[in-house]
C-alpha cells in the first residue's frame, strides 16, 4: 500500500504535518483535482481546503494550465531575468499599497524569514513581537506558539530552536491591545518588528478588531519599529489589496504567497523603497534563491491575477462562503449543535462552541473532538472540510451554487450522523 510505503520512508508518513489527519486511519491519497472538486481514494470530494488556500480559482483552472503548458515548451530555469517576473511584481504593487519594491522567492517561509531580517537589518535591533496562534511558516524566529499544523499536533513551539534565538521572539495573545501595549512598553526601544497575521488563518479563523490593527500600526510607529503584514492567506484573497486595503492599515513590509503562485511555489516580500532597498545586492540584508522567481511560478501567478483582476472569481468564491457559513449555522441549529461560524471573503470556519470566537483561546475552548468527527463523516458523504480546527476552509471560483448546494446535501446528512454518534 502507498500509505505503509510512505510510512516507511517519511516522517510521520506525510512531508508536512498537516497533512497526517491524525483522525483518520490513514491520510487522503490524491489523484487529480477539477475545478472545485478533489478526486481521491476515498472518491470524489468538494474540496474546501483548496491547497491550504492558493487556490482560489479552483483546481487546474484553464488560464493557468494554458499559460504553464505555454512556457515550459521554453524550458523552465534560467537564472535570468524574465518578463513574467516584472510583470508579475508590477502587478503586485499596483495592487497592494504598502509595496513600493518586491522581493520574489520560493515560500511563505521564505518570506517571513527575510523580512524579519530585513526589519531587524533596518533597525538594527533584534527582538520581535509575534502573536499566540499565528503561523508564519516552518523558520527558527517565528515557530513560537505558533499556528497550524503546529498547534494541530500539539508542538506550537518547536524543538531545536536555540534559547537565544526564541527569546528574541516575543509572543502576545492575538486581539489584544492591552496585551500589546504592555509588550511594547516592555521590549521598548529593542523592538524591530512586529510581525501578524492581518485576519488570523492559522488558529481557525481569528477576524481581528480594526482597532487592534490600528495600534499595531500607531505604536510600531511610535517606537520605530516596522509593522510586518504576512499576508501570505489574505493577500489576494480579501481581495486585491488584501487585508491592508481591507482595513486600511498600511504596514511597512508585507509577505505573500500561496495565490500569486497561482498553486505553484512561491513567497514574496516587499515594502517601501527605503526599506527594500537594504536588500542584497543593493544593499546589506542578504538574501538569494536558485528558484527565486521560478518563471513557471510567475506565470501562473500572472494568469491568476490577471482573473482576479476581472472580479467575478471573488464574486463567486465569497457568496459560496457566504452560504456555507450560513448553511452550516442553520444544519447545526437544526440537529441542536450550539457552533460558531466565522466568514471573511471566502475563508469560513466553524467551531463548536456558544459564545464567539475573537481569540486563541476562544479556537481551544471550542470542541475539537466534535470538529473532527464532522469531518471524517463528512469525508465519507463526499465533502472535504478543512481537516483540522486550527485551520480555515477556503472557497473558490469553482465553488458555484450548485456545488455549495452539493455540499450542504452531503453535510445535513453528516449532521444527522453526528447527532447519532456524538464525538466518539
Ligand atoms: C500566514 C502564513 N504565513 C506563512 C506561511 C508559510 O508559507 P509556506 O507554507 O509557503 O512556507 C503560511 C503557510 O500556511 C501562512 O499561512
Amino acid at each position: 500500500m502507498l500509505w505503509d510505503r510512505a510510512r516507511a520512508i517519511f516522517p510521520g508518513g506525510v512531508n508536512s504535518p498537516a497533512r497526517a489527519l491524525r483522525h483518520l486511519q490513514s491520510p487522503l491519497i490524491a489523484e487529480r483535482g477539477e475545478g472545485a472538486y478533489l478526486y481521491t481514494d476515498r472518491g470524489k470530494l468538494v474540496d474546501f481546503c483548496m491547497g491550504f488556500g492558493p487556490l482560489i480559482l479552483g483546481h487546474r483552472p484553464k488560464p493557468v494550465l494554458d499559460a504553464v503548458k505555454a512556457w515550459l515548451e521554453r524550458g523552465w530555469l534560467y537564472a535570468m531575468l524574465t518578463e513574467p517576473e516584472v510583470e508579475l511584481g508590477e502587478t503586485i504593487i499596483r495592487h497592494v499599497p504598502s509595496v513600493k519594491k518586491i522581493r520574489f522567492v520560493s515560500t511563505g517561509t521564505e518570506a517571513t524569514m527575510n523580512a524579519v531580517r530585513l526589519a531587524r537589518g533596518y533597525t538594527k535591533r533584534d527582538v520581535i513581537i509575534k502573536f499566540e496562534g499565528n503561523f508564519h511558516g516552518s523558520h527558527d524566529y517565528v515557530l513560537v506558539k505558533a499556528g497550524s499544523g503546529a498547534a494541530t499536533w500539539g508542538i506550537p513551539t518547536s524543538a531545536g530552536i536555540p534559547a537565544d534565538v526564541a527569546k528574541l521572539t516575543v509572543v502576545v495573545p492575538y486581539n489584544d491591545v492591552e496585551a500589546f501595549r504592555k509588550a511594547i512598553r516592555e521590549v521598548g526601544d529593542r523592538l524591530a518588528a512586529v510581525i501578524v497575521e492581518p485576519v488570523a488563518g492559522n488558529y481557525g479563523l481569528i477576524i481581528p478588531d480594526i482597532d487592534f490593527l490600528k495600534t499595531l500600526r500607531e505604536e510600531t510607529e511610535r517606537v520605530g519599529a516596522l509593522l510586518i503584514f504576512d499576508e501570505v492567506i489574505t493577500g489576494f484573497r480579501l481581495g486585491l489589496s488584501g487585508a491592508q486595503g481591507r482595513f486600511g492599515v498600511i504596514p511597512d513590509i508585507t509577505t505573500l504567497g500561496k495565490i500569486i503562485g497561482g498553486g505553484f511555489p512561491i513567497g514574496a516580500f516587499g515594502g517601501r523603497q527605503e526599506v527594500m532597498d537594504l536588500v542584497a545586492p543593493s544593499g546589506p540584508v542578504y538574501n538569494a534563491g536558485t528558484f527565486n522567481a521560478h518563471p513557471v511560478s510567475m506565470v501562473a501567478g500572472l494568469a491568476t491575477l490577471r482573473e482576479l483582476e476581472r472580479g467575478y472569481p471573488y464574486e463567486v468564491a465569497d457568496r459560496a462562503a457566504e452560504k456555507m457559513a450560513r448553511g452550516l449555522e442553520d444544519l447545526a441549529g437544526r440537529y441542536g449543535f450550539d457552533v460558531v461560524v466565522k466568514r471573511i471573503s471566502s475563508m469560513f470556519q466553524l467551531y463548536f462552541k456558544r459564545g464567539d470566537v475573537k481569540t486563541p483561546q476562544d479556537v481551544r475552548e471550542s470542541n475539537e473532538k466534535l470538529y473532527l468527527k464532522l469531518h471524517e463523516i463528512a469525508l465519507s458523504h463526499g465533502v472535504y472540510l478543512t481537516p483540522s480546527q486550527y485551520e480555515v476552509n477556503f472557497t473558490s471560483s469553482m465553488h458555484t451554487d450548485e456545488v455549495v448546494n452539493e455540499a450542504l446535501q452531503a453535510l445535513e446528512l453528516a449532521f444527522r450522523k453526528l447527532k447519532l454518534v456524538g464525538s466518539s
